[in-house]
C-alpha cells in the first residue's frame, strides 16, 4: 500500500507542469474518425458501421481533407501536438489514405516534430501486414483492440481474432513503432477473478509502455444490452466490479505501469499525450463521421460535432465542404462542469485556482472535507485528486462536486 501510494506521489509530480503554459493557445489535437469496421462486436457502442460491399475509400480521403481545411478555418494559429486515428477500425485503411491525411494535416497546421500519432488497429493477420506502411506514414504509436487473451473470451466478445494472432500482431507492432498500447476487457460475464488475475499478469509480461483496461460495460442499443435485461448475460456488479478493479490497480502498480487514468495505464512518460489533452479540457479538431471538437477563440470555448452517418457526412462535405450539425458556444458552468467530469479522471485530478477561472467556482470546503473523511478525495496543494476509493464512485462524486 505505502509502495502505491509513493507511485501515485511520484507520478502527480511528473505530470503536474502543464503544457498549457508554454503555448499561447494550450495543446492542440486532431482526431480523425474511421467509422467502418469488418463486423458489428455486440458490446459496442461506438460510431462503427458494417459495409459488405465496400466503400469508396478515394471519395472518403477528399472528403477528409475537405473537411480538415474547414477545421483549419476554424482553429488558425495552432500548433498540432498529437493525432490521433480512432474508430470504428482505422487500421482498414490503406497506408496510402493515412500518408495523405497526415500531408493534409501538416499542410493546414504546423505540427510539432515530436508529435504524437497513434492509430488504433485491430490485431487481425491482414491489418498487421499493414504497420509497416503506417509507420511510413508516420503514425509512431499504435494501439491494439486485443480485449483478451482467452481464445473463448474473444469469441464470446465476437472478436475476428486469436489470441495467437493477437500476439503476432503485438510483436510486429513492437518491431515497427516506438510506442505500443493494447487494450482489454474485463470483468466479462463468466470470468472469474483469479482467471483475471493469471490474464493480466500475462498481459503485463507482454505490455509495452501502455494499457488501457476497461471494465465490461452494458450500453444502451447493443446486442449485449438485449441478451443483459433478459437475463442471460450477468457481468460483476457492486463488491465484485470493485474487486476487480482493485485488483487491476494492484497488478498494474507492482508491474510499474500504474494508472494515469482510470482505465489507462502507463510506464512514467509513456501517457497517451492526445487523450490527456481531452481530460486536461485542452483543444482539438474531430473530423470524420460524428467526432467531437472543442476550440477556444476569443475566450471561447465552442463545442462540435459532425453528422455520425457515414454516408450522410460524406453527402454533407461534398455539398458544402463539412459535416458540422453541432456547434455551439459552452457556458462557462458547463466548461467548469466538463473540466470537473473529466479532470477527475486523472490520477493528476483538477487545479482548483483553473476551475475557479473558468465560472468563479469555489468548492464548498465543508464538502471538500466531508469527501476527503470519506476517503474519496485528496487535496494536494492547488490539486483536488479522486482516491482509488474515489474513482470507484466517480459519478458520484462528480455530481456532489457540480452539486
Ligand atoms: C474505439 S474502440 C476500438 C478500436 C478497435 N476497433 C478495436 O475494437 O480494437 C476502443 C476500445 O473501447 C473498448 N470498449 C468498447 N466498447 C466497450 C464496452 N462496452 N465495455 C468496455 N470496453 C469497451 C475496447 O477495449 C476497445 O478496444
Ligand atoms: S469494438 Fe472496435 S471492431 Fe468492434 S465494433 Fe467497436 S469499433 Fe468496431
Amino acid at each position: 500500500m505505502t509502495m502505491t501510494l509513493e507511485r501515485a506521489r511520484l507520478r502527480e509530480d511528473f505530470l503536474l507542469p502543464e503544457t498549457r503554459k508554454q503555448e499561447p493557445f494550450g495543446v492542440f489535437g486532431v482526431y480523425v474518425h474511421w467509422p467502418f469496421c469488418l463486423a458489428k462486436c455486440p458490446y459496442c457502442d461506438f460510431n462503427s458501421h458494417v459495409r459488405h460491399g465496400g466503400i469508396d475509400e478515394g471519395k472518403f480521403l477528399a472528403a477528409y481533407r475537405a473537411e480538415l481545411t474547414h477545421f483549419a478555418s476554424l482553429a488558425p494559429g495552432r500548433s498540432v501536438s498529437s493525432i490521433f486515428f480512432g474508430g470504428g477500425t482505422p487500421s482498414l485503411m490503406g497506408a496510402n489514405t493515412v500518408a495523405a491525411i497526415l500531408e493534409t494535416i501538416v499542410a493546414l497546421w504546423p505540427v510539432a516534430p515530436d508529435a504524437e500519432i497513434t492509430l488504433e488497429a485491430n490485431p487481425t493477420s491482414v491489418e498487421a501486414k499493414r504497420f509497416a506502411g503506417y509507420r511510413a506514414a508516420g503514425v509512431n504509436r499504435v494501439s491494439l483492440g486485443v480485449q483478451a487473451f482467452d481464445d473463448a473470451s474473444l469469441k464470446a466478445l465476437g472478436r475476428m481474432h486469436t489470441t495467437q494472432e493477437a500476439l503476432a500482431a503485438l510483436a510486429i507492432a513492437k518491431r515497427h513503432f516506438e510506442r505500443v498500447s493494447f487494450d482489454l476487457i474485463y470483468a466479462r460475464q463468466g470470468q472469474a477473478l483469479l482467471a483475471w488475475r493469471e490474464e493480466l499478469n500475462r498481459a503485463l509480461g507482454y505490455a509495452h509502455d501502455h494499457l488501457s483496461l476497461y471494465q465490461l460495460t452494458i450500453e444502451e442499443g447493443t446486442p449485449f444490452a438485449a441478451r443483459h435485461a433478459a437475463g442471460t448475460l450477468t457481468i460483476p456488479t457492486g463488491t465484485r466490479a470493485r474487486a476487480f478493479y482493485r485488483l487491476t490497480q494492484e497488478l498494474c502498480d507492482a508491474a510499474g505501469l500504474p494508472a494515469y487514468e482510470v482505465s489507462n495505464h502507463a510506464r512514467p512518460g509513456a501517457e497517451s499525450r492526445h487523450n490527456l489533452l481531452y481530460w486536461r479540457g485542452d483543444d482539438y479538431a474531430g473530423v470524420g463521421p460524428g467526432a467531437h471538437s472543442r476550440l477556444t477563440s476569443g475566450g471561447i470555448k465552442r463545442a462540435l460535432g459532425v453528422r455520425k452517418s457515414p454516408e450522410g457526412w460524406l453527402a454533407a462535405v461534398e455539398t458544402v465542404g463539412h459535416g458540422l450539425e453541432q456547434d455551439e458556444a459552452l457556458s462557462p458552468q458547463e466548461q467548469a462542469d466538463e473540466y470537473l467530469l473529466m479532470g477527475l479522471r486523472l490520477a493528476e485530478g483538477i487545479d482548483v485556482k483553473r476551475l475557479q477561472a473558468i465560472d468563479g467556482r469555489i468548492l464548498e470546503e465543508k464538502r471538500l472535507q466531508e469527501l476527503e473523511g470519506q476517503g474519496l478525495l485528496r487535496r494536494r496543494e492547488d490539486r483536488l485528486q479522486a482516491t482509488e476509493a474515489g474513482h470507484l464512485v466517480l459519478d458520484r462524486l462528480i455530481l456532489e462536486l457540480a452539486a
